[in-house]
C-alpha cells in the first residue's frame, strides 16, 4: 500500500484514499490471469454492467488475451409487485447467448441482491455457464448465496467512491477508491 493519502468531499461528504490505483490494478491484472487460464477454450461473452462497472472492464479487458466478446447491460430499478419490493430489470442485452460462457462483469457486490436477481435473469437465457467478475466484495454484508468466481479485492462494510463507483453520481472519474471518513 502506498503512503499517498488523499481527502477530497463530494456533497456532504469527506472520503480519504483507500485503494491507490496502482493496488487495483495488480488485483486486476492476477483477475484477468485467471480468467486467461479458466476460459481459453470458452469464447467468453464478457457482460459489464453500466455505469458503476465501466473502468474495471475496460483495465481487466486490457489484460485479457484470450479470444472474446464484450457487451454492456444497465440494470433498471422500478418498483416490482413481489413483497421484496425494488426488482431490477435487465435492459441492452442484444446478443443470443444460448449456449454461451458468460462473465457478467460488476463494481460491487454489496449485499448480493442485484447480482442474484441479474444471474437469475440470464440463466433464463439458456447460457452454458454464467460466471460472476466483481472488482469489489463486502463479505460481511451478503445475504445471499452466490457463487463469486473471479473477486479482485474483499473490502468492509465502509461506503467507497472512485474507480467507477459513484456517491449521487459523482466520483466516478477518479483513478483511486476512497472510504467515507
Ligand atoms: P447490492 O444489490 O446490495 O449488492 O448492491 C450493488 C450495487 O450497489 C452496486 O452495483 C453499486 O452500484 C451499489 N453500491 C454498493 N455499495 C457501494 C459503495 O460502497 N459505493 C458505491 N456504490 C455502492
Amino acid at each position: 500500500m502506498s503512503e499517498y493519502m488523499e481527502v477530497i468531499q463530494i456533497k456532504d461528504k469527506r472520503f480519504k484514499t483507500f485503494i491507490p490505483e496502482a493496488d487495483i490494478l495488480k488485483e486486476v491484472g492476477r483477475v484477468a490471469n485467471e480468467i486467461n487460464r479458466d476460459l481459453s477454450d470458452a469464447n467468453p461473452l464478457f457482460v459489464c454492467v453500466l455505469n458503476g462497472a465501466f473502468m474495471f472492464t475496460a483495465d481487466l479487458m486490457k489484460n485479457v488475451n484470450i479470444p472474446c466478446e464484450i457487451s454492456f447491460v444497465k440494470l433498471a430499478s422500478y418498483e416490482g409487485t413481489s413483497s421484496t419490493g425494488k426488482v431490477k430489470e435487465l435492459v441492452g442485452l442484444s446478443e443470443d447467448i444460448t449456449g454461451r460462457t458468460v462473465v457478467i462483469v460488476e463494481d460491487i457486490v454489496d449485499t448480493g441482491l442485484t447480482m442474484k436477481r441479474l444471474v437469475e435473469t440470464l440463466r433464463t437465457k439458456n447460457p452454458k455457464d454464467v460466471r460472476i467478475a466483481t472488482l469489489l466484495v463486502k463479505p460481511d454484508k451478503l445475504q445471499v448465496n452466490l457463487d463469486l468466481d473471479y473477486v479482485a479485492m474483499k473490502i468492509p462494510n465502509d461506503f467507497i467512491v472512485g474507480y467507477g463507483l459513484d456517491y449521487d453520481g459523482l466520483g466516478r472519474n477518479f483513478r483511486d477508491i476512497y472510504t467515507v471518513i
